[in-house]
């Protein structure tokens, strides 16, 4: 992680699709693009079926004259290596780099992203083109950064063809050597599993019932591996040619296929996608946990908001469009939470094509719009931020999060359906969020002794490491909240026997001899007012104390919520799913006791966010209410330039930037 910046201040642009339009219409790109305020453009996404109309024939000029255009302008590119769409020459000369579903169905091209990532014809010609494209721009001077394929796994995050189970099969052997040790890993004396041979190992296809959760775990590591050797591929072509110029893959927030804490080391700089969901009752919050997550990636460094959109999106079943002011206030957003570099997919909105009602940074209707408008007076708000680039978002609580787990925790055959990774992580999240407490997301094995409190929402999996740094990090006086299902299984699955939740038991003061889940829809009380939903579970005290029981439900007098101290720190685990008040409450308690605190205190729905950098500290707030509302605040508001002497008046959805004095 490490040379980006290249482009001065907090960069701003898009994804610039020259190719679907007229050379005519860009020369008013380029003046669009100054009045706005645009430093930063990612060219050629979709380019390949342009770039090499046929096998090694490549046309390069109409790339030139773009590059030329944008220099000459003083606006940097982000080239992108085309390689997310093979042309449709490539699939015809190539069926067998198509992708199959589990089920044996090859899907056709004629969308996108239609290649096997186990495809060595298909690494080969994207590595290809990647070269290519590094010999011919790698000396441009308006080459600020290399962006790797696009999404990857977005679409086709998986493939079963038989390439990706001989693919599957070296996996597992370089994993495991001997194929006694992955009979033991994936326990297959059960159901009549045992393998004799790698060969005759296959993909988790489509099965009678159920398919060995191991292998299906590994399968998803796998497939995240694969894609990742795809871009490592395209990225050591480029490397060899221009070493000095950062690389980047956009990544897509919480995406499941995708371990992004894995891939991060192999890029120089973190980049983000996020789209809001119309169907979230609050889309603002999604926003803040997707760019947490994705700062976490980077370890906390500044990292890039490759898209986001300027107002709807095409692929929801109802795209809504942003209400005024909506547009700067989640762009802010995003670089309260770290990114210096703001863009959005697209720069001018497409005539045709499959995203054709997308949004762009130029609307269909021109300039005389309010995105347009928008567009501009947000190009101006980023240049006053400039000096908040580089510096690092303040947090003192960790939610500990974990791609493994995340596979694990949801594959089939569990005791409940209803308990879904992302849902537990979100309630934790949101609970904090609404409280103003900044949050970072970390790795169960990090060092955790920087926070006041670490969260652990339904770490299922959990390795002997990552439970013995959580132990390391309570009793050497930190403070932990740790709710049901999490420290039930190892890495390969398998459970932790001796009484629930294993690895935490003895952390936890706490021995749990049965799972009782929830019907659908099913409510119980707790004895301190609170309500549980989807899970209880019969639980004995070993040396916690109760802090509240259940009142009814299949466990009437059990305890629901315990607390111990272990060494210095302190243990708190919960052993259903809180409603949102009784979540508060407890969340409240335990910031209580690990003194944690917001930046500022601020009214529910003010969000507070400090950045600090070379001796100056920036306060972001962000009014996500329908009223105006006073925060505390000394120093310069940078969006105005105004001086704060003690407060600020921040109206309805509004944002400010205050450079604190102290
Ligand atoms: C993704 C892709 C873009 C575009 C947008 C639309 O982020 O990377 O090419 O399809 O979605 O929202």
């Amino acid at each position: 992680m490490s040379n980006w910046p290249r482009v001065p201040g907090i960069a701003y642009g898009g994804d610039y699709n020259p190719e679907q339009w007229p050379e005519s219409t860009w020369t008013e790109d380029i003046a669009l693009m100054r009045e706005a305020g645009v430093s930063m453009v990612t060219v050629g996404v979709f380019s390949w079926a342009l770039l090499e109309r046929r096998e090694g024939e490549f046309d390069f000029g109409w790339l030139d004259r773009v590059f030329d255009l944008l220099h000459e302008a003083g606006i940097a590119v982000d080239l992108a290596t085309a390689t997310a769409s093979p042309p449709p020459w490539f699939s015809r000369a190539y069926p067998d780099t198509l992708p199959v579903t589990k089920e044996g169905h090859r899907l056709w091209p004629g969308s996108r992203q239609a290649y096997c990532p186990s495809s060595t014809r298909y690494r080969q010609a994207a590595t290809n083109l990647a070269r290519a494209l590094a010999q011919r721009y790698g000396q441009h001077p308006a080459l600020v950064m290399w962006h790797i394929n696009n999404e990857y796994g977005c679409h086709v995050p998986q493939c079963y063809c038989d390439g990706s189970a001989a693919a599957f099969r070296n996996w597992l052997q370089a994993r495991y050597h001997d194929v006694e040790a992955l009979n033991a890993a994936w326990g297959t004396a059960f159901w009549s599993q045992h393998y004799t041979a790698f060969d005759e190992i296959l993909p988790p296809r489509s099965t009678p019932t159920w398919a060995n959760p191991t292998q299906q775990l590994d399968w998803y590591r796998f497939a995240s591996d694969e894609l990742l050797a795809c871009f490592t591929s395209e990225r050591d072509a480029i490397h060899e040619v221009t070493p000095d110029i950062p690389i980047t893959t956009n990544f897509m927030g919480a995406f499941k296929p995708v371990n992004y804490f894995d891939w991060a080391p192999h890029e120089d700089v973190v980049s983000n996608d996020h789209y809001l969901l119309g169907a979230d009752p609050s889309p603002h919050v999604q926003l803040a946990m997707s760019a947490d997550l994705v700062r976490a990636a980077g370890h906390g460094a500044p990292w890039i908001l490759m898209e986001h959109s300027t107002s709807a999106v095409n692929w929801q079943p109802r795209n809504l469009a942003k209400q005024p002011g909506q547009l700067a206030r989640n762009s802010l957003q995003h670089v309260a939470r770290g990114a210096d570099a703001v863009c959005f997919f697209q720069w001018r909105a497409s005539r045709a094509g499959a995203e054709k009602f997308h949004s762009g940074m130029v609307p269909h209707a021109g300039t005389d719009t309010k995105v347009w408008r928008e567009v501009v007076e947000l190009g101006k708000h980023l240049k006053s931020l400039g000096e908040v680039a580089g510096s690092r978002v303040q947090a003192e609580v960790a939610i500990l999060f974990d791609w493994n787990a995340w596979w694990a925790v949801e594959l089939d055959s569990h005791p409940s359906t209803d308990v879904q990774y992302l849902t537990i992580v979100r309630d934790y999240y949101e609970s904090l969020w609404r409280q103003g407490v900044t949050i970072d997301f970390a790795r169960p094995d990090d060092d955790l002794s920087a926070y006041k409190l670490v969260v652990v929402p339904a770490l299922y999996l959990v390795t002997d490491q990552a439970a013995a740094a959580i132990g390391d990090y309570v009793r050497a006086g930190g403070h932990l909240l740790c709710t049901f299902f999490s420290g039930i299984v190892d890495e390969n699955d398998a459970l932790r026997l001796g009484g629930y939740p294993g690895a935490f038991r003895d952390l936890l003061g706490v021995k749990v001899e049965e799972f009782f889940p929830l019907a659908e829809g099913e409510v119980v009380q707790l004895s301190d007012d609170a309500r549980g939903t989807v899970w209880t579970e019969a639980l004995h005290p070993a040396g916690a104390n109760v802090v509240a029981t259940y009142v009814d439900g299949p466990l009437a007098g059990w305890p629901a919520v315990t607390a111990h101290h272990a060494g210095d720190g302190l243990g708190h685990y919960v052993t259903t799913r809180l409603d949102q008040d009784s979540l508060a409450r407890l969340i409240a308690r335990c910031c209580a006791e690990a003194g944690v605190r917001p930046p500022i205190i601020a009214a529910s729905g003010i969000e507070v966010v400090r950045r600090r950098g070379d001796g100056a500290s920036y306060l972001f707030v962000i009014n996500h209410t329908q009223q105006e509302a006073d925060v505390q605040a000394v120093g310069e508001e940078l969006l105005t330039g105004r001086a704060v002497t003690d407060s600020l008046r921040l109206p309805a959805g509004g944002v400010a930037v205050v450079r604190e004095t102290h």
